[in-house]
């Protein structure tokens, strides 16, 4: 068995649990983040992240994380080191999660030589698993997943994750010349909230794009591998390489999608926005 894999069968029973714990939730309480409104957090992000992190030290001393939770209450997202380094999103679309909206999970992914070989997403709701290892394929469910293989945008449904990042100002102009240009052109839009889910959907083919950008590691860690993983494209839509520490990305069924894309995307002038600027 590959050491990547004894990771894995490690840390799906975690997850699985406390996924399954998710359902027993009632009468959520949530609490701004920064004092943000749009961006809350519950003592169930906490827990989850917390018991991830020491079950995981416990087993692999050396190993290294960087948690959406942890991050924020050191106010730095810590560098990315060659160590193995679990990238951890205790609750994404915790917005969703608060109002029992299925579609909200728990992330994982890890990175060894600052290169993403495992990655694991759980929705307990509609007791969906995502998996995938580095070279190995993407599953849902033990299942192997392909994208849709679509290649026409006019034919694509798109999930534009109109995300937290877009309240703060910054990256809303960047949002919405977006949206203008594309509407018209894809066959449908979405924004299921959750930008894990949303990368997996592609993976699997229920959709055919995702773009979201300002987001951070744990959002894109497990995820962009996974689409990858199922044959799927992913890109920093800002034209820069893709860098999981500060991603943007677009990731399609296809390359010839992704051109589609980026050959619209291209026509919006949003060079003078900074949008790697963020706050944790
Ligand atoms: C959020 C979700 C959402 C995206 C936000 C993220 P969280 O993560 O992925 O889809 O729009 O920008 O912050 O806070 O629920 O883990
Ligand atoms: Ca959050
Ligand atoms: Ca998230
Ligand atoms: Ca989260």
């Amino acid at each position: 068995m590959s050491e990547v894999q004894s990771y894995m069968d490690f840390v799906l029973p975690l997850v699985l649990e406390s996924g399954k714990e998710l359902l027993t939730v009632k009468n959520i309480i949530s609490e701004a983040k920064n004092g943000n409104d749009w961006d809350v957090v519950t003592i169930y992000d906490r827990k989850i992240e917390n018991l991830l992190i020491d079950k995981i030290k416990m087993k692999y001393k050396d190993h290294k994380f960087i948690g959406e939770e942890e991050s924020a209450a050191k106010n730095t997202i810590s560098t990315l080191t060659d160590s193995p380094t679990w990238i951890i999103d205790p609750i994404d679309g915790t917005a969703n999660f608060v109002k029992q909206m299925p579609i909200t999970c728990i992330s994982i992914g890890l990175t060894i030589n600052r290169e993403q070989v495992l990655g694991l997403i759980y929705n307990p709701y509609m007791d969906e698993l995502f998996t995938a290892l580095r070279g190995q394929g993407a599953y849902l469910n033990g299942n192997r997943i392909t994208t849709s293989g679509e290649t026409k945008i006019n034919k694509c449904i798109f999930n534009y994750e109109l995300s937290l990042a877009a309240h703060d100002g910054r990256l809303r102009e960047l949002y919405m010349s977006r949206l203008t240009a594309l509407i018209d052109v894809v066959s449908g839009i979405r924004s299921y909230g959750s930008a894990a889910l949303g990368l997996c959907y592609v993976a699997c083919g229920r959709i055919d794009a995702y773009q979201c950008d300002g987001l951070y590691p744990w959002d894109a860690a497990a995820g962009t591998l996974i689409v990858r993983e199922a044959g799927g494209y992913v890109i920093d839509s800002s034209g820069k390489p893709f860098d999981l520490m500060n991603p943007n990305f677009l990731a399609t069924s296809t390359e010839t999608l992704s051109q589609q894309f980026m050959s619209i995307e291209r026509s919006v002038d949003v060079s003078r926005l900074n949008i790697n600027e963020k706050t944790v």
